[in-house]
């Protein structure tokens, strides 16, 4: 998939991997249109990149989403490529995990995808040739205590994407499914404690973050490798060395693989808390 003067749209673009894959798009060629919550960060992003044009969508709201993809129709000829990846993680036992909770997890990192996936597919099928990228994670190949709402919509995103790739087989449109492992992003910054866990995951959240601002891959390497898997159209990428490992590990053994990938990543953080046993509530 060629990306030389493509319109490439990004959801979650006004930090971390999207801002990463803006800057990575505009340096191929591409004219980025941004969509982010956050409308500081889209007109930073947006001002940084040289992006064709910023817009302030919720993408867990599907009208918006419509209207984001019918204004890149009207303005720009139609999208050629969707970089489904705005994303959220809430923090805590499954118990500690509220409604609204689910709903916010679901909301961004699923149904976002899901919309994304749906407004902008007949513009895309109207291009010679398109792509769709999907943001999963680590956490949609194994399963991680203290983040069961997060890891139920990332495993979504890899039922979605694998399912749809299969259907849009031999069309005009691809789609790559990527599974980051750790990458210093805001992420973190952004996580909320589940709602019903009171403060006392705050500590661990705190060594996640400091772990996140020093041991993780910086996005815009992510970014590199999630441009080349569309250039060379592959279907599924894994990035970082622990996604490979934890992903072997699962394909050998699955039960085994998960618990030997949750006792991996609660060693590397530092914590015997929220990824192994979070501590008790008081
Ligand atoms: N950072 C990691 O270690 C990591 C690992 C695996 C997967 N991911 C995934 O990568 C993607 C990007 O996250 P990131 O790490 O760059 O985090 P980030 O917090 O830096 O960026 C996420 C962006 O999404 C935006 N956003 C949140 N809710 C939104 C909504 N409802 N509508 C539109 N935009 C919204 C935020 O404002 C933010 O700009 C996410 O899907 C995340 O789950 C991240």
């Amino acid at each position: 998939m060629e990306l030389q003067g493509r319109v490439a749209v990004v959801t979650g673009a006004a930090s971390g991997i999207g801002a990463a894959l803006a800057a990575a798009l505009v340096k191929r060629g591409a004219r980025v249109v941004l969509a982010d919550v956050d409308s500081d960060g889209l007109a930073r992003v947006g001002a940084e990149v040289g992006a064709l044009a910023t817009h302030r969508v919720d993408v867990s709201d599907p009208a918006a989403v419509t209207a984001l993809a019918a204004d890149v129709r009207e303005r720009h000829g139609g999208a050629h490529l969707l970089f489904n990846n705005a994303g959220v993680t809430v923090v805590g036992t499954f118990e500690e995990h509220s409604p609204a909770d689910w709903a916010r997890v679901m909301g961004v990192n699923f149904n976002g995808v899901l919309f994304g996936c749906q407004a902008f597919l007949p513009q895309l099928r109207a291009q010679d040739r398109a792509w769709i990228v999907n943001i999963s994670s680590l956490f949609g190949l194994v399963g991680v205590p203290g983040q069961t709402a997060y890891c139920a919509s990332k495993y979504a995103v890899r039922g979605l994407s694998e399912a749809l790739w299969e259907e849009l087989r031999g069309g005009p449109v691809g789609l790559t499914v990527v599974h980051p492992g750790g990458v210093r992003t805001g992420i973190m910054e952004n996580a909320r404690a589940a709602s019903e866990g009171g403060d006392h995951h705050a500590a661990s959240i705190e060594r996640v973050r400091g772990f996140f601002q020093t041991k993780t891959v910086k996005p815009a390497r992510v970014a590199d490798v999630i441009l080349a898997a569309v250039v060379a159209e592959k279907h599924r990428v894994l990035v970082c060395p622990e996604t490979v490992l934890f992903d072997g590990l699962r394909r050998l053994a699955p039960g085994l693989g998960n618990r030997l990938a949750v006792w991996g990543l609660s060693r590397a953080m530092g914590l015997d808390g929220m990824y192994a046993r979070l501590p008790a509530k008081e």
